[in-house]
């Protein structure tokens, strides 16, 4: 499967998903990184993984998301991407973007959903006093950080932990289960059913 990971920041989910990739027998490649962030530090990584990348700056767009998401829609097609990886992507989507890419696009949040949606999820985990922390890997649809789950990964929280040190922990895992559930959605190996994600097949 011919994948594109889009990214706004740093890109460490990208690096460890570009390094999953080029393993025998990975199910996916990744043909390109799209960034919204001209800035984006992750862009300069994926270059020097030897990758293509584009920018598209949704400031020239203004206010206009449709434009936007129309825009970038056109730009996977070029690379006939057939799977979407948001990795630290800070834009919402549109109905009509989630909807043409829906089983077909996939995101990992730094929490154990369904709690701590949205963003500083490990200060909230903290003052929320949460013993098990985590990040999810969902499909992506057009409520945000809601779409089935693939795959988590727990952590503790210790007593002593910050919103840092939690969410450095956290990031090991995010590193780990990414390439995981790629693997399966590329191998066709995901069934969506509501909200429910089953895995089959087997890894032998
Ligand atoms: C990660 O914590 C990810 O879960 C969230 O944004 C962060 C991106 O980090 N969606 P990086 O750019 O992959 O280093």
């Amino acid at each position: 499967k011919r994948v594109a990971i889009l990214i706004s920041g740093r890109g460490s989910n990208m690096v460890s998903l570009i390094e999953a990739a080029t393993q025998d027998g990975y199910p996916a490649e990744v043909v390109v990184v799209g960034s919204n962030r001209p800035d984006a530090p992750g862009l300069e990584k994926a270059s020097q993984a030897g990758l293509e990348t584009f920018t598209l700056d949704h400031k020239t767009f203004g206010k206009d998301r449709e434009a936007f998401d129309t825009a970038l829609s056109t730009k996977l097609k070029q690379h006939k991407v057939d799977l979407v990886v948001l990795a630290g992507f800070m834009r919402l989507l549109t109905r009509g973007f989630t909807e043409e890419w829906a089983g077909r696009m996939i995101n990992i949040h730094p929490a154990l959903l369904p709690s701590f949606p949205g963003l500083n999820t490990h200060e909230r985990a903290l003052e929320a006093g949460v013993k098990l922390h985590g990040a999810t890997v969902h499909f992506v649809t057009s409520d945000m950080d809601a779409g089935p789950i693939i795959m988590q990964g727990a952590v503790p929280v210790l007593d002593e932990d910050t919103p840092e040190t939690l969410g450095a922990r956290v990031l090991d895992v995010e590193h780990q289960i990414y390439p995981e559930a790629l693997a399966l959605v590329a191998a066709d190996r995901t069934r969506i059913e509501g909200q429910r994600v089953t895995i089959i097949g087997s890894d032998d």
